[in-house]
């Protein structure tokens, strides 16, 4: 399947069909975690983790696994902590091992305590690992429908042409690595992903929305940025460029509440 497809088909699952992950499937998994780089060099320790004892979550219903990472609380750490989850995520996708990120519906203090938690460390988000049950739960159903979790915003309120000011018409040769941008996942759907396209360049900045943390020196948003960057590195790759990662205002104008995160260039 490419990488584009594999976008395509991902959604996030909560409903699971209660048997535990195939011996296969956790080895897979469990390698794609260990090799999961991110382009800010950031090491991260993931564990996949049994159900039961506190692990689980109101919105999960199913699921016998779950995995979760943690990392030294740094700057960049957000980005880096998005981008590498979701490389595991896309790899559970191939597998047909169903995923959702999650960083606020869980049992935060009992998933700290299981992955050992020290001074200094943060563990942003952790996700069930299971099989999708064949329907999902009504509750599953109301709180996608709640969200609008089927709904992204459209192509010309997130993409630029080199200008906050100015919408971009058309991704020319780069259309389906923004395509991959635009159908990631974000917390709450809020996708605050922007980004300014100049000649061979992608500048990506976020958007903030109220109340997420944003000024807090942790901003959970920035997560959802570190997704993005990875849907668009991991499809320019397949469509035969080579981005390279750069930090470094663009110099672009950009309106109040919008920050920079980080460049690709190819
Ligand atoms: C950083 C992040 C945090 C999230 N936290 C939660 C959460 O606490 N609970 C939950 O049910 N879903 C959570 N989600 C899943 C989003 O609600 C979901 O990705 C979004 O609604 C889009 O739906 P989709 O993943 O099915 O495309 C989170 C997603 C991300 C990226």
């Amino acid at each position: 399947m490419s990488i584009l497809d594999t976008i395509r088909a991902r959604r996030s699952v909560r409903t699971f069909d209660g048997a535990d992950l195939r011996a296969g499937d956790i080895e897979k998994i469990e390698e794609c975690a260990k090799s999961a780089s991110n382009p800010y060099s950031i090491p991260i320790e993931w564990r996949i983790l049994s159900a039961g004892d506190g692990l689980s979550s109101p919105v999960i219903v199913g699921a016998q696994r779950f995995i979760a990472g943690k990392m030294r609380r740094t700057e960049h750490a957000e980005e880096a902590f998005g981008y590498s989850f979701e490389k595991i995520v896309l790899l559970c996708e191939e597998l047909g091992v169903g995923t959702t990120i999650i960083a606020g519906t869980m049992d935060r203090g009992a998933f700290e305590r299981a992955m050992g938690l020290e001074s200094g460390e943060v563990m942003p988000c952790m996700s069930p690992l299971g099989y999708p049950a064949k329907k999902m739960s009504i509750r599953e159903g109301m709180m996608r429908a709640g969200i609008k979790a089927d709904t992204r915003l459209s192509f010309g309120e997130i993409f630029f042409d080199g200008a906050f000011d100015k919408p971009l018409a058309d991704g020319g040769a780069i259309s389906d690595a923004l395509e991959a941008v635009r159908l990631a996942p974000s917390a709450v759907n809020k996708q605050p992903w922007r980004v300014v396209i100049e000649e061979n360049a992608a500048h990506f900045y976020i958007k903030h929305a109220r109340g997420y943390g944003a000024g807090t020196g942790w901003d959970m948003q920035k997560i959802d940025l570190g997704i993005a960057l990875c849907h668009f590195e991991l499809a320019m790759r397949e469509m035969g460029f080579e981005p390279r990662f750069e930090l470094g205002e663009p110099g672009v104008s950009a309106p109040e509440g919008v920050d920079y995160i980080a460049s690709f260039r190819w």
